[in-house]
């Protein structure tokens, strides 16, 4: 019997609850392939700092160095309440970005996917999305302003002043390119690069590696297109786009907008793929507003359960099953708070009721 071990860290907020059912959902998979998951719990996040005083614990690393696979769900606390931590042991800066470095998942892919038949829940209009928006974000997930060089202090004058560096090297650039005209080119083999090189070197230099790196997959079509542009074209056209790679801030920036354009954050899973490590998680926060009520999307962490048995564990038509017993329970008619405006004709359920319906779906489906 095959077997992995999979870090399991909930996080903050909503975390838990949906990480429940990304568990249930691994859990039935096991069982069906005959596969052993072993699902190992790590305290990672605002509620492991106010525990044990540390939001990414010693136990928690050890996780992550034995893991085959991570699944984590969002951590972070509201704006007012984030205040309770100093400001570098918040979890963002005090875990996530640690474990991103960690692990060097330098690339993160963020799929955007609404059928024509889930039209009704985007807020964008029928004939905009047309037969679906289907794309994939690739962003850089270790390098840029996250992790470029910080100086805090008060200058001659006596300001306070910050200078934050947006730093990328050549191998870090070429890296994620590489990854993003791979997947292109199992695609649409059309792939739009995300640049800022009307003002920013960084951008500059990226562009030149896109040169350099297009000679080897003469298939693909590369389309240059601003960053500011790209996010008026994310409304007005979003079918145009199949690939779309980009630095760090500008992936966090847009791939949020992503969520926007299918109608909620709680459709956006990620894989976070580095040379020898991964790690999933949806590519939204821990949503303190709506946390604690049952009332999340588990999409958005079901999907990332779906990438990683595809992207760590090459169980491709599993994690194809699981797309379709989650395309399934909306095409029944149902969905979480999130996506059921009045008048919309979606019946409301709850979290646990929405991973109850897709372990149905996926229990009726036949394992190949
Ligand atoms: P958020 O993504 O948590 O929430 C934005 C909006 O989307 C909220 O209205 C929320 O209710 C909704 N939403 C998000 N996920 C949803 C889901 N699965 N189902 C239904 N609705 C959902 O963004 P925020 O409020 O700006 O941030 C909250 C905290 O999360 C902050 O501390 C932030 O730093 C943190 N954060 C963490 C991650 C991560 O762990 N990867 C990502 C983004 C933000
Ligand atoms: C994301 C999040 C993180 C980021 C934060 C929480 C550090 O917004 O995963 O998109 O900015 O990368
Ligand atoms: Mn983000």
């Amino acid at each position: 019997m095959k077997h992995f071990k999979i870090g399991i860290f909930a996080g903050d907020g909503i975390g838990p609850e949906i990480m429940r059912e990304g568990c249930r959902v691994l859990e039935l998979v096991g069982t069906r392939n005959n596969v052993n998951f072993e699902l190992v719990e790590g305290a990672f996040g605002a509620h492991a700092y106010f525990s044990e005083g540390d939001c990414f614990p010693e136990a928690t690393k050890a996780i992550c160095d034995s893991a085959d696979a991570i699944l984590k769900g969002p951590i972070g606390l509201s704006h007012e309440e984030s205040k309770k931590i100093p400001v570098d042991q918040q979890p963002e800066r005090g875990a996530l970005l640690p474990m991103r470095r960690r692990l060097n998942t330098y690339a993160n892919f963020r799929p955007v996917y609404l059928p024509k038949s889930l039209a009704h829940f985007s807020p964008l209009k029928p004939e905009v999305i047309g037969e679906g928006i289907d794309m994939i974000m690739v962003r850089e997930l270790v390098g840029g302003l996250y992790f470029g060089k910080k100086e805090v202090g008060v200058n001659a004058d006596g300001k306070r002043y910050v200078v934050e560096a947006l730093e990328y090297d050549e191998d870090q650039i070429r890296n994620i390119l590489v990854e993003a005209f791979k997947i292109s080119q199992r695609r649409k083999k059309v792939l739009h690069n995300i640049h800022k090189s009307n003002v920013l070197k960084s951008s500059v230099l990226w562009n030149e590696i896109v040169e350099e790196v297009k000679v080897d997959y003469p298939d693909v079509e590369v389309r240059h297109m601003l960053v500011d542009a790209a996010a008026t074209a994310l409304c007005l056209n979003p079918t145009q786009f199949d690939v779309m790679v980009m630095e760090n801030m500008f992936g966090d920036i847009l791939s949020d907008q992503g969520g926007g354009i299918l109608g909620s954050l709680g459709l956006m899973p990620s894989a976070c793929i580095g040379p020898d490590r991964a790690y999933y998680e949806p590519s939204h926060g821990s949503a303190p507003d709506i946390a604690g009520q049952n009332i999340a999307n588990p999409y958005s962490m079901i999907g990332s359960v779906a990438m990683m048995l595809e992207y760590s564990f090459d169980m491709t038509a599993e994690a194809n099953n699981i797309w379709h017993a989650l395309q399934a329970v909306f095409d029944d008619g149902y969905s979480t708070a999130d996506l059921s405006k009045p008048g919309a004709g979606v019946n409301m359920i709850a979290t646990n009721e929405f991973g109850d319906k897709v372990l149905e779906k996926l229990a009726a489906m036949p394992v190949v």
